[in-house]
């Protein structure tokens, strides 16, 4: 039996979400053992998507399964993924972020997107998305180049929410974790 290997997620405000990741060069045994491994946090946490730099590792590597509660699981794990086309349509949605927990915000995004990437065998693979998962996919690749859900939202609200996070993680370094939430749609 394999070991679950949690990582700790980064929490707003860190540099380290701030900085755009590194295309991977190599797929080998380490790769495969963290994508795994956040895989894990992320159902862990519970959420729907992780993207490397929110374990603090700087590489462009997503997972996600955004399956719903009566689906089977559909754990997905995407290596440098791109945008290689977006409908004109948009659709808000509420999001959240597994680093900027207990806030939630709508941003407004192309409804469908097509995404290319290289999966764990080293094969290039092109899917289109649409609903939840395009919203997700979306939310992680912007990971890799720095920006957060929070990005797209006005200043007073971005500030407001900084500063309850700044708050949080004190609280956290003063008292431990909090217990977990339950909201859906953490991503
Ligand atoms: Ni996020």
């Amino acid at each position: 039996m394999r070991a679950m290997s949690l990582r700790p997620i980064l929490l707003h405000p860190d540099p380290r979400l701030k900085a755009v990741a590194k295309p991977v060069a190599q797929i080998d045994e380490g790769l495969r053992r963290l994508a795994q491994d956040m895989l894990d946090t992320m159902y862990d946490a519970p959420g729907i998507g992780l993207a490397a730099p929110q374990v603090g590792v700087m590489s462009r590597l997503i997972v996600m399964d955004c399956a719903k509660g009566d689906e089977p699981a559909q754990p997905m794990v995407l290596v440098n993924p791109e945008v290689t086309w977006t409908s004109e349509e948009k659709a808000p949605y509420e999001e959240g972020c597994l680093s900027i927990p207990e806030h939630f915000a709508d941003v407004t995004r192309p409804r469908e997107v097509e995404v290319r990437w290289t999966d764990l065998d080293g094969q290039s693979q092109t899917q289109r998305f649409d609903g939840l998962w395009a919203v997700c996919v979306q939310h992680e690749i912007d990971h890799l180049n720095g920006k957060l859900f929070i990005d797209y939202l006005g200043p007073i609200k971005r500030g407001m929410i900084t500063r309850k996070m700044e708050k949080l993680k004190r609280d956290i370094a003063r008292d431990g974790p909090a217990p977990k939430g339950h909201e859906a749609a953490r991503l």
